[in-house]
């Protein structure tokens, strides 16, 4: 079975193709970073008509790179929550109108569950049962997972996701948006014996994340030492960036091995926008090495929004059986744990 995915929750539109026998045929994206760059954030209504003008292209283009026409898909997955309601309604829209004119069923998939489930696009996937840490822009979610659909929730932010804290960190020292690579890149010159900052939350049980307070740490760590004129600016800068990406790569880290521990699972998967952090990476890998569990993560370019995650996780409900109704919706807040599990 041939799976067009398509993903448009937010600022990337993601077209790919994934052949049940074959795997991955084709995949193509286009960023709308430099478009919102200027505001310094995502303006919605830019995004859903970029979105507009990218889907069709994109979706001829990856059926080029497969080397197949429209004829050749037997069906289609989009992006329906969570999200921006205007963006998500493009890519359903354009999903559902054109499985209906070449007569293919189409499902709607949750955003995080394909986020969730690209790590299974790697070799060696993981097997289920696993813990999943989902950090995006809009997430920090420690889920157990036990099959397809069948979600847990163990873990969540009470504010800010982690990548939210890190993009608004970044704005703040001045980096250009979206700012958690660039802070990423900025704390590699950062020393790290600076600044201690808080590990939030991670003196009491419980698998909840706060990070709203470390942003006003990182602020007023800025404005106080700027007072002092101590060194330079752009090493201060640095080192703040180094203090923070600490803080919330050892807070992720403690929360991971507790999940693991209280659940007695080997088997850690991380995903999301911020899974691409090397640091975070690293970290964790050294942690599930200590416990005698293994993690995994999608490739590095599967870590953001992308195409191939919605293809991938709409194969495996396709396989089901499972399909939407013609009448589609956008659901821009949709818990995961309301999922079917197949
Ligand atoms: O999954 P994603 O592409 O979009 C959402 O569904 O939100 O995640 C984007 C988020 C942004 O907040 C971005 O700053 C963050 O992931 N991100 C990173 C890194 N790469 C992307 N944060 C920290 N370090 C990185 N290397
Ligand atoms: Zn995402």
């Amino acid at each position: 079975m041939k799976v067009l995915g398509i993903e448009s929750s937010c600022d990337e539109t993601g077209v790919a193709i994934y052949d049940s026998e074959q795997g991955l045929l084709s995949h193509t994206l286009y960023s709308q970073i430099s478009l919102h760059a200027e505001y310094g954030g995502v303006v919605p209504e830019l995004a859903s008509r970029d979105h507009v003008r990218k889907t069709i292209p994109l979706i001829n283009e990856a059926l080029n790179q497969a080397n197949l026409t429209r004829t050749d898909i037997d069906a289609i997955a989009y992006t329906a929550g969570p999200g921006l309601v205007g963006a998500l309604l493009v890519g359903a829209g354009i999903g559902r109108s054109l499985a209906w004119s070449l007569g293919v069923p189409a499902v709607a998939i949750h955003h995080m569950e394909g986020h969730l489930l690209a790590p299974m696009l790697e070799e060696p996937a993981p097997q289920f049962p696993f813990i999943a840490l989902l950090v995006s822009g809009g997430h920090t979610q420690l889920v157990e997972v036990r099959g397809v659909g069948d979600y847990h929730l163990l873990g969540d932010t009470l504010d800010d996701a982690a990548g939210e804290a890190f993009d608004k960190t970044a704005k703040m020292l001045g980096l250009p948006y979206p700012g958690g690579p660039e802070l990423a890149k900025l704390a590699e010159s950062g020393d790290p014996t600076r600044f201690k900052f808080t590990r939030p939350m991670t003196d009491r049980p419980g698998l909840d994340f706060s990070f709203s307070g470390l942003k006003t740490f990182a602020l007023n760590t800025l404005q106080r030492e700027q007072k002092l004129n101590q060194g330079s600016d752009s090493q201060l800068k640095a080192d703040i960036s180094r203090a923070f990406e600490d803080a919330v790569v050892d807070t992720l880290v403690i929360k991971c091995r507790r999940a693991i521990r209280d659940t007695d699972t080997k088997r850690l998967v991380l995903a999301g926008g911020v899974s691409a952090n090397q640091h975070l990476r690293k970290q964790i890998n050294k942690m599930m090495a200590k416990e005698g569990g293994e993690a995994f993560y999608p490739r590095a370019e599967f870590c953001t929004d992308n195409g191939a995650m919605i293809a991938y996780a709409g194969w495996l409900r396709l396989k089901t059986g499972e399909q939407s109704a013609l009448k589609f919706h956008a659901t821009p807040r949709w818990p995961l744990d309301e999922l079917q599990a197949i």
